[in-house]
C-alpha cells in the first residue's frame, strides 16, 4: 500500500478530497496520518472522523525552530509514508525533511505558479486582473511555492464574478486535481527531468 501523510493547517478541504478519493477508489494511496502545526486545525476532527490517526507538532511547544522540524521529521519517518502532501500547511519545509523524502513532498496551490505564490493568491490574481487563474500541484523545494510543477487546472475569470465565486470555482477544480496528482505518483507514472514532469 501507498502510505501518504497529509499536513494541515486549516480547514482541511483538501485532505476531505483526498479521503473521499481513497474511499470511492479513485486513488490506491492509504492516508496513514494526518499532521498539523495547529491544535485547532478543522483537518484534524475530519481526519478522526474517518479513522484517520492525527498527530500535532505545535511549534509553539518548542524553543528553537530546529527542535520543532526534527520532532516533525521524526514523526514522518516512524509512519514509513511514501508521499508527504501539503494541503493547506502554512509552514516552509525544512531542507532536512526534503533531503529525507525527495521529490517526496507535494503541495497544491490556489493560482497558476509561478504567478501569484504565497498567500492570498486568488485574491492576487484578482486584483491582478488576470482572465485566467486555477490551481497548481507542484513538488515541494526549499522556496515558497517555487518547486516543478506537476499539474495545472486552469479556472477562467467571468465577467460576472466576484473574489468569493472565483476562489470557490478554483476550489472545486483543487479538489479534482490533487487526488489525480496523488494517484498518478502511488502508480509511479510521474518523472523528474530537472524543472520538468512527464506523466506516463
Ligand atoms: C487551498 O486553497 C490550497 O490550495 C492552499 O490552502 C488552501 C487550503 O484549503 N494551499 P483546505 O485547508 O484544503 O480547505
Amino acid at each position: 500500500m501507498f502510505r501518504i501523510a497529509v499536513l494541515a493547517s486549516g480547514r482541511g478541504s483538501n485532505l476531505e478530497a483526498l479521503i473521499k478519493a481513497q474511499k470511492v477508489k479513485k486513488t490506491d494511496a492509504e492516508i496513514a496520518l494526518v499532521v498539523s502545526d495547529n491544535p485547532k486545525a478543522e483537518a484534524l476532527p475530519r481526519a478522526t472522523g474517518h479513522g484517520i490517526p492525527t498527530q500535532v507538532v505545535d511549534p509553539t511547544i518548542y524553543t528553537e525552530k530546529k527542535a520543532f522540524d526534527q520532532a516533525l521529521l521524526k514523526l514522518l519517518q516512524s509512519y514509513q509514508v511514501d508521499l508527504i502532501a501539503l494541503a493547506g500547511y502554512m509552514r516552509l519545509v525544512p531542507p532536512e525533511l526534503l533531503q529525507a523524502f525527495p521529490n517526496r513532498v507535494i503541495n497544491i496551490h490556489p493560482s497558476l505558479l509561478p504567478a501569484f505564490p504565497g498567500m492570498n493568491a486568488q485574491q492576487q490574481a484578482w486584483d491582478y486582473g488576470v482572465k485566467f487563474t486555477g490551481c497548481t500541484v507542484h513538488f515541494v523545494d526549499e522556496g515558497m511555492d517555487t518547486g516543478p510543477i506537476i499539474a495545472q487546472t486552469v479556472v477562467p475569470v467571468l465577467t460576472e464574478d466576484t473574489l468569493t465565486l472565483l476562489t470557490n470555482r478554483i476550489l472545486k477544480e483543487e479538489h479534482l486535481l490533487y487526488p489525480r496528482v496523488v494517484q498518478w505518483i502511488a502508480e509511479g507514472r510521474i518523472k523528474l527531468l530537472g524543472r520538468k514532469v512527464f506523466i506516463k
